[in-house]
């Protein structure tokens, strides 16, 4: 459900003094389109208010978008790339993912306003930084600049995006690779407080035994939605939140970790300890449970954090594609 705007606003003022510290990918700057595009932002923003209220799920899928764009090739967009005659293979014929058509219409919605100036790259990043004001209820500068690639591998999706079957010291290893450190994997991980998943991410820890790190009840709920997949349960969806609002992002997750009502092993995991990090994820997962304000600011740093891994700028070859689905000369 979104938040009252004066909550919003609210949290704006405490958000500002929060991120002024947060760093900032070098060639990405706030407010990049303010003069090539005024109203950019305002656009983006309002077709993405629109999507999540008439679908409150949305919100969820244009930050997992963004998460899987930055992760393989970094934040060029190559996440949105229709395969093509000559590159049948691009990042979206592997894992489904939900929203790459609100994209395309967030896209011309403001190729309506201002032809070729917004990189799909950043119309993602506003889009995921959107869906956390409506569903989250923070606000925060997502800095801009980015341009968009002109290729997109699904090998690549295999080795940039980390299984939910992952212990603790894989997900360390695979954020490092992106520059991510352990804190930007717990904080980030809380975006599983919202959003949907499917039956088969979750029944191996349900069948044919119940994984003993998750809470019983909640196990012997989760069954009932989830058969096992020889009978064909795999496709259902369940929400990655089953104790509060689904739709709601927030630090719900640290509590459902904490008490063993969270889907992936990748969750759970975070619980654990490894011999370089000891048990401070742990200790992370309850310090943003206890603190929810200070939750949202790490947050939204990290998430700008995210937004930087290898971008293009304008010294990097990249484009403005004039659509999100395929680069300007694709054939
Ligand atoms: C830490 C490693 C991560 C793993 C292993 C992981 C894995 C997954 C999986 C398996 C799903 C369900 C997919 C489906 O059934 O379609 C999912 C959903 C989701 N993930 Fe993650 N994820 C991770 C990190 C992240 C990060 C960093 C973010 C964003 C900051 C994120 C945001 C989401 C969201 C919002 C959903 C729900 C998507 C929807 O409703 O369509 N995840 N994740």
């Amino acid at each position: 459900m979104a938040m009252a705007p004066s909550k919003v606003v609210v949290l704006m003022a405490f958000m500002a003094a929060a991120l002024s510290s947060v760093s900032m990918a070098a060639g990405l700057q706030h407010g990049f389109y303010y003069s090539s595009c005024p109203q950019a932002e305002d656009t983006v923003r309002n077709v993405v208010q629109g999507m999540i209220n008439n679908d409150p799920t949305m919100g969820a899928a244009f930050v997992r978008l963004f998460f899987h764009d930055c992760f393989v090739r970094g934040c060029d967009a190559s996440i949105l790339l229709d395969p093509t005659t000559s590159n049948p293979q691009t990042e979206k014929t592997t894992i489904p993912l939900r929203g790459y058509d609100a994209v395309n219409k967030i896209k011309a919605a403001v190729e309506a306003v201002c032809s070729r100036v917004v990189s799909c790259a950043d119309i993602l990043a506003f889009a995921a930084r959107d869906s956390i004001v409506a569903s989250g209820g923070f606000n925060f500068h997502m800095p801009s600049g980015r341009l968009d690639g002109f290729r997109s591998i699904a090998d690549e999706v295999f080795q940039g995006i980390p299984s939910p079957a992952f212990q603790l010291q894989e997900l360390l290893d695979n954020f490092a690779t992106k520059g991510l450190n352990a804190e930007d994997l717990v904080v980030l991980s809380g975006a599983h407080s919202f959003g949907l998943t499917h039956c088969n991410f979750v029944t191996p820890r349900l069948y044919p035994t119940v994984d003993p790190t998750m809470n019983a009840t909640f196990a012997a709920a989760l069954k009932k939605v989830c058969p096992p997949p020889r009978n064909g349960g795999g496709f259902i969806s369940v929400s990655n939140n089953r104790v509060t609002d689904p739709n709601k992002l927030s630090n719900q997750f640290y509590h459902n970790v904490a008490s063993g009502q969270v889907l992936f092993t990748s969750d759970q995991t975070l619980m654990d300890q490894t011999p370089t990090t000891g048990n401070k994820t742990a200790a992370m997962v309850t310090d943003n449970a206890a603190n929810p304000i200070a939750w949202m600011a790490r947050f939204a740093g990290a998430m700008v954090k995210m937004g930087g891994i290898e971008v293009l700028t304008r010294t990097d070859p990249g484009e403005v594609r004039k659509v999100c689905f395929a680069t300007n000369n694709a054939s």
